[in-house]
Formats: structure tokens, C-alpha cells, sequence
């Protein structure tokens, strides 16, 4: 590795998605980026697992936010990597799920770009697709719904978001970082003309030890994150799909199927 203060030293950043949580689920090449990596750069949801590929020669840091301190701010970030990029060294950049699905991977590939250093991402499994698979719920499914969306719970202002449209009958709406507003959720979501008995599944810390997939009906989305005490990490997903995803939601599922069918002859 080459010296921080050598201004001629060139180096790389790879971009890595590390998946929901489970080691299994990275990829052979986030796997191949680690064992190459001179420096570790991760956020929080990391499971030390996924840090155990990198040698043990490798600095590992964490912008992760601490007891006593807040995230380091995205410029902060950009400007680590970079310093440590222009020494030459291989900086994997380990993300959660995938860089690219409310990661922030778009603003740091500018920012290395714009400082003119080579960059490449790889593709992890975003928590939605992990959690979903784990929990035996088809975010979509020929019967029941044919468009998926992903939506942030509370990025950028939730209220000046807008989601019409995208949660109903054949569709699946899933929301990111919703536990805090779960109950705003639930309220937007029916003022946009969902129905209150919309089928809703909370996934928390999906393929993690602990892992917990919570079912409910969507007037009662905020008060079951309260009763059950539902943690970040968690995905909602609202949708017919909910139905799905155990033995006993498909037999009802079947019942409301059949029902259908019966108004539509
Ligand atoms: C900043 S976003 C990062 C998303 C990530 N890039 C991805 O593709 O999954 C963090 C949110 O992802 C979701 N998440 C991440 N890991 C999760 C897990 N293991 N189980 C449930 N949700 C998870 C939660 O909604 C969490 O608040």
C-alpha cells in the first residue's frame, strides 16, 4: 500500500453490495473485491461474517453511526475514500443489501469519478429480495400482483413523497426505513385509496439471527410495529402478495381468490 501523503499513488474503489445480512447471500465477486481489499470501508448492518473476508492485513472502518456519535456526514465519506484511493490502496466500500437501492452508491461513484479514479460496483441482494425469499413471500406472482415498487419510509420528507398509485389490488408497494413512521405510512397510504384490509407483512432483520416476519392488515400497521416492538432493520411490504407468504395466508389467500372469481362470473 502506498503511502497517504504519495500524491501519484493510484489506487481503486470497488463498491460492494453485502446483502440483508447473511453471509450466503454475497456474491462470488463481492467475495473475490474483499480478498483484494487493502481497505474496508462499511456501514453499520454489516454482519462481522462479511468483514471476515477481507485479510486480516486490511484496515477495516466503520462510518457507522456510534452510541456517541451521528454517521460521518456523505462528504466525509467521499473524501476518506478518495484520500485513501489516490494512495493506491484497493478500497472496498461495503455496503448493505445493494449500493445501489438506497445506498447512497449513486453519489459516491460521482464523487469518485469527479476525482477522477477508477470505480467499479457490485450488485448485492437487496434487503427487500433477501427478507421477501426468507419469509416465502413472491413480491410478485401471476395471480396477484404484477408490479413492484420500492419506496424510502423516510428519506426525504415522507409527506412530500408521492406514492399514489403504487400500493392496491396487483400491485406490491415496498417501503425502506419505514419503522419510525409506519403508522404515517399507513395513514398516507389510505388517504391515497388503499384499503384499510390491505394484507401488510413487517420483515425485521431479515435473514439475521432473530429474524421475525409480522403479518397484519394496514389500519393496524402502526399499532402492531408498537405492540410487537419492531427494530430497524425492517422493510413493510403492502400487498395481496402478504397472503402468500405462509400455510395458513394461502389458504386464505385461495378463500379470497375464489371469492373473486365468483363476483367477476
Ligand atoms: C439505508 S437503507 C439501505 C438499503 C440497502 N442498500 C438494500 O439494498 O437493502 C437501510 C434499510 O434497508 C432495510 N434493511 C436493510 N437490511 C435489512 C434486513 N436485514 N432486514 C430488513 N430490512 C433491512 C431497512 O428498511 C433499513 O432501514
Amino acid at each position: 500500500m502506498a503511502s497517504l501523503l504519495d500524491p501519484e499513488a493510484r489506487g481503486r474503489v470497488i463498491l460492494v453490495g453485502a446483502g440483508p445480512g447473511d453471509p450466503g447471500l454475497l456474491t462470488l465477486r463481492a467475495v473475490d473485491a474483499l480478498r483484494s481489499a487493502d481497505v474496508v470501508v462499511h456501514d453499520g448492518l454489516i454482519d462481522p461474517r462479511v468483514l471476515d473476508y477481507a485479510p486480516d492485513t486490511a484496515q477495516r472502518i466503520s462510518v457507522a453511526k456510534k452510541r456517541d456519535r451521528h454517521t460521518l456526514p456523505q462528504d466525509a465519506i467521499n473524501a476518506l475514500i478518495i484520500a485513501h484511493v489516490k494512495a493506491g490502496s484497493v478500497v472496498v466500500r461495503l455496503k448493505g443489501g445493494d449500493p445501489f437501492v438506497f445506498g447512497r452508491g449513486g453519489e459516491e461513484v460521482e464523487a469518485v469519478r469527479a476525482a477522477g479514479l477508477p470505480v467499479e460496483v457490485i450488485p448485492g441482494v437487496s434487503s427487500a429480495l433477501g427478507c421477501a425469499a426468507e419469509a416465502m413471500l413472491p413480491l410478485t406472482h401471476r395471480d396477484w400482483s404484477s408490479a413492484v415498487s420500492f419506496v424510502a419510509g423516510t428519506c426525504k420528507g415522507l409527506s412530500e413523497q408521492d406514492w399514489s398509485g403504487l400500493a392496491g389490488q396487483g400491485r406490491t408497494l415496498v417501503i425502506y426505513m419505514g419503522v419510525s413512521t409506519a403508522s404515517m405510512i399507513a395513514d398516507k397510504l389510505m388517504a391515497d385509496g388503499v384499503a384499510p384490509d390491505m394484507p401488510v407483512a413487517v420483515l425485521e432483520k431479515g435473514t439475521l439471527q432473530g429474524s421475525r416476519a409480522m403479518r397484519t392488515l394496514l389500519a393496524d400497521l402502526g399499532d402492531l410495529v408498537e405492540r410487537e416492538g419492531v427494530e430497524s432493520p425492517a422493510i413493510i411490504v403492502v400487498g395481496e402478495v402478504v397472503l402468500l407468504s405462509d400455510a395458513q395466508n394461502r389458504l386464505a389467500a385461495f378463500a379470497v381468490q375464489a371469492e373473486r372469481m365468483k363476483d367477476e362470473a
